[in-house]
């Protein structure tokens, strides 16, 4: 059985949570590789809506095992408050994991992010505020604190004695408020045993489903271009979402993975500051953003919509390794008289067909378009490719000549039974992609 790689293609929120839930009946352990609760996947379930930021969509399975492994950066205290909230509302929360390796993003960590970033005023990265950066900040700088570290007072009591006097002159010195050892000691200690039962070496769990011959879903949170290396840097998050963050964040090697499923909606969206050379912002770009909600689940903020852009999909696509693609949200152009799609860019006068690694350029970069005759009839109830409307048929088809690889669901709503289904077989080796 495969391990199968679920990665947003664009800038998160490309409805990894439904694809997910979408695929959870036929897997055994769905695992978080990176990220913490800056992400918010939004699963409907019936007449539930679960929004969920740290524990893995597949909670809301009774067969799934859902881990939260090495890569991610827990902050305990969302954690908690997610599990009593799953707990509350009938879900048994007895199958969550949650590796020992994976770092602790404590108060201090918050309180940073947030004074930092109202530091920038007009050069703000529009972080979630929820102290991602400066807890992989701390990882990387081998200073942070892992899960396990929870459970060891004296542990806890050296590590953030000997990080504190740094954290609270800084942010003393951006006006932020500062902490103190002891009641930060209480705190962790706190949420150490009320996390104890859940802390599991993650990656022994992964691999042992894996020789089981259990079919493991590796998931991403934010996309493509919000990783670290191969985003939009700066603005950009401080993990890596593409699909090789799942061998480190995830406990596997690359050669495990047998199938990367990439996940992308039918027009661009974004949160935060950043290039975003296919941005809408007249009424046409309203009108997607209403009716498709595109409100950030874990802020609140509105996000800035815009029209699909094959450039950075081509990308996306070969950095990842796709090997299929789930389309998201394609109802929501219903009702537009022409759809563009960015086809390359304009910079500097010249053509230019490759997403560009240079963050100057790229806020050059003026985007070509080719036009599609839109389709008025509303596609909630079709289930097969046939009976879509022939304009949303061939903007599909432009969609996966660019990404060279086949779109294997097409999601026309947001419950689980409004898919199109197309056969396909996880495979191991992908069709080639022109690059
Ligand atoms: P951070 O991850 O909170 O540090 O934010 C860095 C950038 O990533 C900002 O532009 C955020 O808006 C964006 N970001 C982080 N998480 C998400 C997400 O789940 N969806 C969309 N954008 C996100």
């Amino acid at each position: 059985m495969p391990a199968t790689v679920i990665v947003g293609l664009q800038w998160g929120d490309e409805g990894k949570g439904k694809t997910t839930d979408f695929l959870a009946e036929q897997v055994g352990m769905v695992v978080r590789y990176q990220g913490g609760d800056n992400a918010g996947h939004t699963v409907v379930w019936g007449d539930q809506v679960f929004k969920l930021h740290l524990v893995p969509s597949g909670v809301l399975y009774p067969h799934i095992t859902s881990v939260i492994g090495n890569g991610v950066v827990v902050n305990p205290a969302t954690l908690i408050a997610e599990l009593d909230m799953l707990t509350s509302r009938g879900i048994d929360v007895s199958r969550v994991r949650v590796s020992r390796s994976a770092h602790v993003l404590m108060p201090y960590h918050v309180a940073l992010d947030r004074a930092n970033e109202a530091r920038l005023a007009g050069e703000k990265v529009g972080t979630t505020g929820r102290g991602i950066g400066p807890a992989y900040a701390d990882r990387a700088y081998r200073i942070g604190l892992r899960m396990e570290d929870l459970l060891d007072r004296s542990v806890l009591e050296a590590r953030i004695e000997r990080v504190l006097p740094d954290k609270n002159l800084i942010l003393a010195s951006l006006g932020a408020e500062t902490f103190e050892v002891r009641a930060l000691v209480d705190q962790a200690v706190a949420w150490g045993e009320r996390l104890a039962g859940y802390l599991d070496d993650a990656t022994w769990l992964v691999q042992r489903a894996l020789a089981a011959g259990e079919h493991v879903l590796l998931e991403g949170a934010q996309g493509t271009l919000l990783d670290l290396d191969h985003g939009s840097y700066p603005f950009v998050t401080s993990s890596n979402p593409v699909a090789g963050g799942a061998a480190t964040g995830g406990g596997i090697g690359p050669l495990q993975i047998d199938e990367v499923m990439g996940v992308m909606k039918a027009y661009a969206t974004r949160v935060g500051s950043g290039p975003f050379p296919t941005e809408l912002t007249d009424e046409v770009g309203q009108g997607i953003a209403s009716r498709g909600h595109e409100v950030g689940t874990t802020t609140g903020r509105p996000r800035r919509v815009g029209w699909f852009d094959a450039v950075p999909l081509r990308y996306a696509v070969a950095v990842n390794s796709v090997s299929s693609i789930m389309l998201n949200k394609i109802d929501i152009l219903s009702g537009i008289p022409e759809i563009k799609l960015g086809v390359a860019y304009e910079v500097d006068g010249k053509r230019v067909d490759h997403w560009p690694s240079s963050g100057s350029m790229l806020g050059r970069a003026r985007p070509i378009y080719e036009t599609f005759p839109g389709w008025s009839e509303p596609i909630h109830e079709v289930r097969a490719l046939n009976d879509l409307p022939e304009n949303a048929r061939r903007y599909l088809s432009a969609l996966e000549e660019h990404a060279g690889v086949p779109i294997v669901l097409v999601s026309v709503g947001p419950e689980r039974s409004q898919t199109i289904e197309r056969a396909w077989r996880p495979m191991r080796h992908r069709p080639p992609v022109a690059v």
